[in-house]
């Protein structure tokens, strides 16, 4: 399998120095960037190729793994998937959109192509999406983050945002693609609260759910990647570990 990577910033560095394409199937082999400069360091990392028309990248590849911003899912979403490529997306808040999702999901299925969305910066989609075959009554999430993190300068801690993961969507589009993904793994619009706080050095995200078969909680400490105190380390891993499945024949949890 080739993959190409939209979107060369911490993320893709990390996925392109931690895995390892040797004795895999799966090669990253094509860079895409809309600051070029990017793209060509990436792919001189990783020995692969920068292009600079991202036609050129998909045209190429099996599977577009995107790492660049919901505005770039929305842009390439459709014509990735209608040329029968897959697409894992990072930008998983661009997804909220039901309307977009639903045509992606439609073009995907006309052209026989998967879309992936990782965990990402959380824990507990395994149990969330086995709880969702029962009714789920409460979802909630609550995320706490460094100023640096969150780009909000703060002395004490406060509240940013207190709503439906719909609207937080709206108003915190890089930083919030947990809710959309506890949302759209719950199949309804979560409860969430936004929090700045100057006493945590760590993205925190607290999830309770509760349903037919009972209740839990999970509380997430990430380390923000040094590149991007915005992007929490886990998300990453996520990515790499989800493209690693791909070749794998024994898959562990839901
Ligand atoms: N699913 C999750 O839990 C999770 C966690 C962290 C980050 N993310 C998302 O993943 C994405 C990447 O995160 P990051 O920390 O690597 O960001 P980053 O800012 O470090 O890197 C993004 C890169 O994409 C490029 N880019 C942006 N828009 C583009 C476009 N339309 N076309 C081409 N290139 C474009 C930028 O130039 C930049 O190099 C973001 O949207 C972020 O919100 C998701």
């Amino acid at each position: 399998m080739i993959v190409g990577i939209l979107g060369c910033g911490a993320i893709a560095n990390i996925i392109a120095s931690k895995f390892m394409s040797k004795n895999s199937n799966i090669k990253i082999k094509y860079f895409y960037d809309h600051d070029v400069e990017k793209a060509e360091n990436l792919a001189r990392l990783a020995n692969g190729i920068a292009v600079l028309n991202i036609e050129d990248m998909i045209d190429n590849v099996d599977l577009v793994l995107e790492s660049a911003s919901p505005i770039s899912v929305e842009t390439y979403g459709l014509d990735i998937l209608k040329k029968g490529k897959d697409l894992m997306v990072m930008s998983v808040g661009a997804l909220m959109d039901n309307k977009l999702r639903e045509e992606m999901i439609k073009i995907a299925t006309e052209n026989n192509a998967i879309i992936y969305a990782p965990s990402g910066a959380i824990i507990g989609l395994d149990g969330i999406k086995a709880a969702s075959i029962g009714k789920i009554q409460i979802a909630t999430l609550t995320t706490r983050k460094p100023p640096q993190s969150l780009g909000k300068p703060a002395s004490e801690e406060e509240v940013l945002y207190e709503g439906k993961a719909s609207q937080a969507v709206k108003k915190f589009p890089v930083n919030i693609n947990v809710a959309a993904a506890l949302s759209i793994a719950c199949n309804m619009d979560v409860d969430v609260k936004i929090v700045v706080d100057p006493n945590v050095d760590k993205n925190v995200h607290e999830i309770f759910i509760k349903g037919d078969f009972g209740e839990f909680t999970t509380r997430t400490e990430n380390l923000p990647c040094e590149a991007n105190p915005k992007t929490s380390m886990l998300a990453a891993y996520s990515a790499i570990k989800l493209l690693k499945s791909l070749n794998e024949n024994f898959i562990m949890g839901t």
